[in-house]
Protein backbone atom coordinates (compact mmCIF):
# COMPACT_ATOMS: atom_id res chain seq x y z
CA UNK A 1 0.00 0.00 0.00
CA UNK A 2 1.11 3.55 -0.70
CA UNK A 3 2.75 5.05 2.28
CA UNK A 4 0.40 8.80 3.13
CA UNK A 5 3.62 10.84 2.70
CA UNK A 6 3.43 9.59 -0.80
CA UNK A 7 0.29 10.19 -1.60
CA UNK A 8 -0.40 13.49 -3.45
CA UNK A 9 -3.84 15.36 -4.04
CA UNK A 10 -5.44 15.47 -7.72
CA UNK A 11 -6.08 18.34 -9.01
CA UNK A 12 -9.49 17.97 -7.97
CA UNK A 13 -7.93 18.37 -4.23
CA UNK A 14 -9.15 14.13 -3.94
CA UNK A 15 -6.93 11.25 -2.86
CA UNK A 16 -4.94 10.28 -5.22
CA UNK A 17 -1.88 7.89 -6.66
CA UNK A 18 1.63 9.10 -6.27
CA UNK A 19 2.83 11.01 -8.87
CA UNK A 20 5.47 8.16 -10.28
CA UNK A 21 1.82 6.15 -10.51
CA UNK A 22 0.53 8.48 -12.90
CA UNK A 23 0.33 6.62 -16.48
CA UNK A 24 -0.78 8.40 -19.60
CA UNK A 25 -2.62 6.23 -21.65
CA UNK A 26 -1.39 5.96 -25.14
CA UNK A 27 0.47 8.92 -23.87
CA UNK A 28 -2.10 12.38 -23.25
CA UNK A 29 -4.24 10.76 -25.24
CA UNK A 30 -7.32 13.51 -24.23
CA UNK A 31 -5.26 16.38 -26.16
CA UNK A 32 -2.91 14.68 -28.77
CA UNK A 33 -2.39 11.24 -30.93
CA UNK A 34 -2.77 8.34 -29.22
CA UNK A 35 0.30 6.67 -29.68
CA UNK A 36 2.83 9.35 -31.15
CA UNK A 37 5.36 10.98 -30.16
CA UNK A 38 3.43 14.34 -29.76
CA UNK A 39 1.14 12.81 -27.23
CA UNK A 40 4.14 11.11 -25.37
CA UNK A 41 5.51 14.41 -25.37
CA UNK A 42 2.43 16.41 -24.28
CA UNK A 43 2.27 13.60 -21.38
CA UNK A 44 5.87 14.90 -19.82
CA UNK A 45 5.00 18.38 -20.14
CA UNK A 46 1.79 17.74 -17.92
CA UNK A 47 4.59 16.41 -15.58
CA UNK A 48 4.09 12.77 -16.14
CA UNK A 49 6.56 10.29 -15.13
CA UNK A 50 5.34 7.19 -16.86
CA UNK A 51 3.12 6.47 -20.06
CA UNK A 52 1.73 3.22 -21.52
CA UNK A 53 1.76 2.40 -25.00
CA UNK A 54 0.78 -0.34 -27.51
CA UNK A 55 2.85 -2.70 -29.62
CA UNK A 56 2.38 -5.44 -31.92
CA UNK A 57 4.22 -6.25 -35.46
CA UNK A 58 3.80 -5.03 -38.99
CA UNK A 59 4.08 -7.57 -41.86
CA UNK A 60 8.02 -7.35 -41.72
CA UNK A 61 8.53 -8.15 -38.25
CA UNK A 62 8.89 -4.53 -36.85
CA UNK A 63 7.56 -3.55 -33.37
CA UNK A 64 4.67 -0.51 -34.23
CA UNK A 65 3.40 2.01 -31.36
CA UNK A 66 -0.88 1.10 -32.27
CA UNK A 67 -3.26 0.17 -30.69
CA UNK A 68 -5.86 -1.57 -33.51
CA UNK A 69 -4.41 -4.20 -35.80
CA UNK A 70 -5.19 -1.76 -39.04
CA UNK A 71 -3.95 1.51 -39.24
CA UNK A 72 -7.67 2.60 -39.90
CA UNK A 73 -9.21 4.42 -37.33
CA UNK A 74 -5.49 6.24 -35.97
CA UNK A 75 -4.32 7.26 -39.69
CA UNK A 76 -4.95 8.71 -43.18
CA UNK A 77 -4.12 5.44 -44.76
CA UNK A 78 -5.99 2.15 -44.56
CA UNK A 79 -4.90 -1.77 -44.28
CA UNK A 80 -4.08 -3.98 -41.55
CA UNK A 81 -1.03 -4.24 -39.78
CA UNK A 82 -0.03 -7.75 -41.43
CA UNK A 83 -0.37 -6.68 -44.49
CA UNK A 84 2.21 -3.29 -44.13
CA UNK A 85 5.82 -3.29 -43.41
CA UNK A 86 7.09 -0.53 -41.48
CA UNK A 87 7.95 1.42 -43.95
CA UNK A 88 4.80 2.10 -45.38
CA UNK A 89 3.27 2.03 -41.81
CA UNK A 90 5.93 4.93 -40.97
CA UNK A 91 4.93 6.99 -44.35
CA UNK A 92 1.31 7.39 -42.92
CA UNK A 93 0.02 10.86 -41.28
CA UNK A 94 -1.16 9.60 -37.97
CA UNK A 95 -2.00 12.93 -36.63
CA UNK A 96 -4.48 14.80 -38.74
CA UNK A 97 -7.35 12.58 -38.05
CA UNK A 98 -7.16 13.78 -34.31
CA UNK A 99 -7.05 17.47 -34.70
CA UNK A 100 -5.59 19.23 -38.33
CA UNK A 101 -2.75 20.71 -35.99
CA UNK A 102 -1.20 17.29 -35.47
CA UNK A 103 -1.04 16.68 -39.41
CA UNK A 104 2.46 14.55 -40.11
CA UNK A 105 2.73 12.96 -36.65
CA UNK A 106 4.01 9.75 -37.57
CA UNK A 107 2.75 6.17 -36.24
CA UNK A 108 6.41 5.41 -34.71
CA UNK A 109 8.51 2.00 -34.25
CA UNK A 110 9.05 1.31 -30.70
CA UNK A 111 12.52 1.38 -30.96
CA UNK A 112 11.97 5.01 -32.25
CA UNK A 113 9.81 5.75 -29.10
CA UNK A 114 12.35 4.67 -26.94
CA UNK A 115 14.62 7.29 -28.15
CA UNK A 116 12.25 9.73 -27.84
CA UNK A 117 11.17 8.79 -24.46
CA UNK A 118 14.64 8.50 -23.22
CA UNK A 119 15.41 12.57 -23.87
CA UNK A 120 11.55 13.21 -22.51
CA UNK A 121 12.80 11.20 -19.46
CA UNK A 122 9.96 8.45 -19.42
CA UNK A 123 9.43 5.20 -18.19
CA UNK A 124 7.55 2.89 -20.41
CA UNK A 125 4.59 0.60 -19.43
CA UNK A 126 4.61 -1.45 -22.75
CA UNK A 127 1.24 -3.11 -23.37
CA UNK A 128 2.08 -6.13 -25.76
CA UNK A 129 -0.47 -6.65 -28.18
CA UNK A 130 -1.60 -10.12 -29.69
CA UNK A 131 -3.14 -10.30 -33.31
CA UNK A 132 -4.12 -12.83 -35.76
CA UNK A 133 -1.66 -11.83 -37.98
CA UNK A 134 0.79 -12.20 -35.52
CA UNK A 135 2.76 -16.16 -36.35
CA UNK A 136 4.66 -16.64 -33.68
CA UNK A 137 4.74 -15.39 -29.82
CA UNK A 138 8.80 -15.60 -30.03
CA UNK A 139 8.83 -13.66 -32.80
CA UNK A 140 6.66 -11.07 -30.65
CA UNK A 141 8.37 -11.41 -27.48
CA UNK A 142 11.58 -11.31 -28.85
CA UNK A 143 11.39 -8.09 -30.60
CA UNK A 144 10.01 -6.64 -27.74
CA UNK A 145 12.86 -7.98 -25.37
CA UNK A 146 15.36 -6.36 -28.27
CA UNK A 147 13.86 -3.36 -28.37
CA UNK A 148 13.52 -2.47 -25.12
CA UNK A 149 17.14 -4.10 -24.08
CA UNK A 150 18.37 -0.82 -25.93
CA UNK A 151 17.02 1.61 -24.07
CA UNK A 152 18.44 4.39 -22.08
CA UNK A 153 20.19 3.08 -18.14
CA UNK A 154 17.71 5.80 -16.70
CA UNK A 155 14.95 4.72 -18.24
CA UNK A 156 12.14 2.25 -16.57
CA UNK A 157 10.18 -0.36 -18.35
CA UNK A 158 7.16 -2.72 -17.35
CA UNK A 159 5.50 -4.88 -19.48
CA UNK A 160 1.79 -5.88 -19.75
CA UNK A 161 -0.71 -7.58 -21.29
CA UNK A 162 -4.52 -9.42 -21.86
CA UNK A 163 -2.38 -13.03 -23.06
CA UNK A 164 -0.68 -14.56 -19.83
CA UNK A 165 1.48 -16.24 -22.81
CA UNK A 166 3.24 -13.10 -24.05
CA UNK A 167 3.98 -12.10 -19.78
CA UNK A 168 5.14 -16.04 -19.29
CA UNK A 169 7.38 -16.01 -22.24
CA UNK A 170 8.97 -12.14 -21.77
CA UNK A 171 9.36 -13.58 -17.93
CA UNK A 172 11.56 -16.32 -19.45
CA UNK A 173 13.60 -13.28 -21.36
CA UNK A 174 13.63 -10.79 -18.47
CA UNK A 175 12.55 -11.99 -15.41
CA UNK A 176 14.09 -8.51 -13.56
CA UNK A 177 11.00 -6.88 -15.30
CA UNK A 178 7.82 -5.99 -14.14
CA UNK A 179 4.56 -7.84 -15.58
CA UNK A 180 1.12 -6.72 -15.41
CA UNK A 181 -1.83 -8.65 -16.30
CA UNK A 182 -4.35 -7.02 -17.70
CA UNK A 183 -8.31 -8.00 -17.03
CA UNK A 184 -11.40 -6.12 -17.66
CA UNK A 185 -12.94 -7.97 -14.54
CA UNK A 186 -10.25 -9.33 -12.33
CA UNK A 187 -11.01 -13.43 -11.93
CA UNK A 188 -11.55 -14.91 -8.37
CA UNK A 189 -8.73 -16.68 -8.78
CA UNK A 190 -6.22 -14.31 -9.67
CA UNK A 191 -3.61 -15.34 -7.21
CA UNK A 192 -2.89 -18.50 -9.02
CA UNK A 193 -2.93 -17.03 -12.71
CA UNK A 194 -0.31 -14.58 -11.39
CA UNK A 195 1.40 -16.98 -9.48
CA UNK A 196 2.06 -19.31 -13.11
CA UNK A 197 3.27 -16.61 -15.15
CA UNK A 198 4.99 -14.97 -12.61
CA UNK A 199 3.45 -11.58 -12.68
CA UNK A 200 3.10 -9.22 -9.27
CA UNK A 201 1.02 -6.54 -10.97
CA UNK A 202 -2.67 -6.58 -12.18
CA UNK A 203 -3.95 -4.40 -14.81
CA UNK A 204 -8.01 -3.71 -14.32
CA UNK A 205 -10.43 -1.92 -15.91
CA UNK A 206 -11.50 0.80 -13.05
CA UNK A 207 -14.90 -0.77 -12.75
CA UNK A 208 -13.88 -3.99 -12.41
CA UNK A 209 -12.42 -3.07 -8.63
CA UNK A 210 -14.14 -3.36 -5.54
CA UNK A 211 -12.36 -2.19 -2.10
CA UNK A 212 -12.16 -6.08 -1.38
CA UNK A 213 -10.54 -7.41 -4.07
CA UNK A 214 -7.62 -4.36 -3.38
CA UNK A 215 -7.31 -5.10 0.40
CA UNK A 216 -6.47 -8.90 -0.71
CA UNK A 217 -4.09 -7.63 -3.21
CA UNK A 218 -2.08 -5.01 -1.28
CA UNK A 219 -2.33 -7.52 1.36
CA UNK A 220 -0.66 -9.99 -0.54
CA UNK A 221 1.90 -7.38 -1.94
CA UNK A 222 0.37 -7.10 -5.20
CA UNK A 223 0.10 -3.95 -7.56
CA UNK A 224 -3.18 -2.84 -8.75
CA UNK A 225 -3.95 -0.30 -11.29
CA UNK A 226 -6.88 0.93 -12.71
CA UNK A 227 -7.31 1.86 -16.36
CA UNK A 228 -8.87 4.20 -18.17
CA UNK A 229 -10.02 6.73 -15.46
CA UNK A 230 -10.26 10.22 -16.53
CA UNK A 231 -12.11 11.78 -13.35
CA UNK A 232 -10.69 11.31 -10.18
CA UNK A 233 -13.77 10.65 -8.36
CA UNK A 234 -14.05 7.14 -9.85
CA UNK A 235 -11.40 6.25 -7.99
CA UNK A 236 -11.51 7.84 -5.15
CA UNK A 237 -12.86 5.23 -2.68
CA UNK A 238 -10.17 2.95 -4.27
CA UNK A 239 -6.88 4.46 -2.80
CA UNK A 240 -6.83 3.74 0.89
CA UNK A 241 -7.93 0.01 0.19
CA UNK A 242 -4.89 -0.01 -1.73
CA UNK A 243 -5.01 0.46 -5.45
CA UNK A 244 -1.63 1.33 -6.55
CA UNK A 245 -1.77 3.99 -9.47
CA UNK A 246 -3.71 4.92 -12.92
CA UNK A 247 -3.91 4.61 -16.66
CA UNK A 248 -5.26 7.66 -17.79
CA UNK A 249 -5.76 9.80 -21.14
CA UNK A 250 -5.09 12.55 -18.59
CA UNK A 251 -2.80 12.54 -17.04
CA UNK A 252 -2.56 16.33 -15.27
CA UNK A 253 -6.11 15.59 -13.51
CA UNK A 254 -4.42 13.10 -11.15
CA UNK A 255 -1.18 14.64 -10.92
CA UNK A 256 -1.81 17.58 -8.38
O1 LIG B 1 -3.09 -0.84 -20.28
C1 LIG B 1 -4.42 -0.52 -20.07
C2 LIG B 1 -5.21 -0.36 -21.34
O2 LIG B 1 -4.39 0.20 -22.32
C3 LIG B 1 -5.76 -1.65 -21.83
O3 LIG B 1 -6.71 -1.50 -22.83
O4 LIG B 1 -7.50 -1.46 -25.13
O5 LIG B 1 -6.64 0.63 -24.11
O6 LIG B 1 -5.07 -1.19 -24.72
P1 LIG B 1 -6.45 -0.84 -24.26
MG1 LIG C 1 -3.18 -0.37 -23.98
Amino acid sequence: MIAAKDKIMTNTSLPGPARDEVQAHRGASAIAPENTIAAFRAAADQGAKWVELDVALSADGELIVIHDDSVDRTSTGSGSLGDLTAEQIGQLDGGSWFDSRFAGERIPTLAEVIKALGEFGLNINVEIKQHKHHQSLDQLVNAVHAAISKRPAHMQIMISSFDPECLKAMHKLAPELELAMLWGRVPDNWEALLADIPATSIHAHYKGLCIGLLEQTSAKGIKVRAWTSNDPIELVSFWGAGLTGVITDNPKIFLG
